[in-house]
């Protein structure tokens, strides 16, 4: 039986870019198209075809939703060539983390994946989650989800040594986040509006050049995963709490085994022990360049991470036969 992590270590790092690269090649055609149901459809069947060649017993434990509600790479499915043989793998994954700004050629969308060891990730259903997520460098406890936002900027400006109207926070740019806008600007803070696209936001604060401190709001619970699994590898600090709209989702994550519905999850609660991060972009962002399609080959970047090492890798991709 080969143990996971030396899987993870040798044959699963590099392996995961053409997953992510695949998905964002799909999703590539429909960029601009107006049709977010069919970009994130081909980047669903192309990651999911690159995920089955791979020497792996894997399971999707974050993916495009529950058995009844999506035919592919649903949660629970298994995927990989070595069912039963090869190494045990939880998949968190995301084909394509926006499908709105694919459809409208917006900056920022990725085809998204981390794996883990088994039970490494979180198995969070898919409603919302509260973030909030700094980059590397602050004390542990810089920032709570228990305290204000107004608490917490000036929690990070202290620790940053700067006023905390020199604080640059990210947030979806969403009705349901206008009191936190508000608030964040009474304090002076710079508000970077995203329309789509938290994995991006949330990884943006470990990322001096995009000037970005802080991200904070709601957004999607298993993209709060994905970016989790991403701070584990580059550093940073990231919690999350699960929100619930209504009973069907409070029973949904007590279907899950979910207790305590108003649980602050850590990173460590949300990406546990040896994982891999992989991103590739499909249109241009802050993170990654997007899927360019050229006369003679299409050019795809994409980042590999991985938390025991801390490595990160960019991969510039050279795809001539994908063109056909
Ligand atoms: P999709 O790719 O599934 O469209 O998700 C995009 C996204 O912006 C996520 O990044 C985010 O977590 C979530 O949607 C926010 O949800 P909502 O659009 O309902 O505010």
């Amino acid at each position: 039986m080969i143990h996971a992590s030396s899987v993870l270590d040798r044959v699963l790092v590099l392996e995961m870019v053409r997953v992510t690269e695949a998905a964002a090649i799909a999703a590539s055609k429909l960029i601009g198209r107006g049709d977010e149901k069919a970009a994130d459809a081909a980047a669903v069947e192309a990651m999911r075809a690159a995920l089955n060649e791979l020497p792996m017993d894997g399971t999707v434990v974050i993916g495009e939703g529950e058995r009844d509600e999506a035919p592919m790479l649903f949660i629970g499915e298994k995927v990989g060539s070595a069912q039963g043989s090869g190494p045990g793998i939880d998949i968190a994954l995301d084909p394509l983390e926006g499908t709105t700004i694919t459809a409208k050629a917006g900056p920022n969308a990725l085809a998204v994946l981390a794996i883990a060891e088994k039970g490494g990730l979180l198995n969070a259903p898919d409603v919302y989650m509260d973030k909030l997520a700094i980059g590397p460098g602050y004390p542990e406890g810089t920032i709570d989800l228990a305290r204000s936002a107004s608490e917490n900027v000036r929690s990070l400006a202290a620790a940053k040594g700067v006023q905390p109207d020199e604080i640059i926070a990210c947030v979806l740019d969403r009705p349901r986040h206008a009191e936190l806008i508000a608030e964040l600007r009474s304090l002076g803070c710079g508000v970077k509006l995203i329309p789509d696209g938290d994995v991006a936001g949330v990884i943006a604060t470990t990322d001096p050049d995009t000037g970005v401190d802080v991200y904070m709001g709601s957004g999607g619970a298993p993209e709060g995963v994905l970016a989790a699994a991403a701070l584990r590898c580059v550093g940073g600090q990231i919690q999350g709490r699960l929100l619930f709209r209504n009973d069907d989702e409070r029973g949904r994550a007590r279907r899950w085994g979910i207790e305590d519905l108003d649980r602050i999850y850590s990173l460590e609660d949300m990406a546990a022990g040896d994982c891999i991060f992989a991103a590739t972009g499909v249109t241009d962002g802050s993170l990654l360049r997007g899927v360019h399609r050229g006369k003679s080959c299409i050019t795809t970047e994409s980042i590999v991470m991985r938390a025991s090492s801390g490595t990160v890798r960019r991969v510039i991709g050279e795809h001539r036969k994908a063109l056909t």
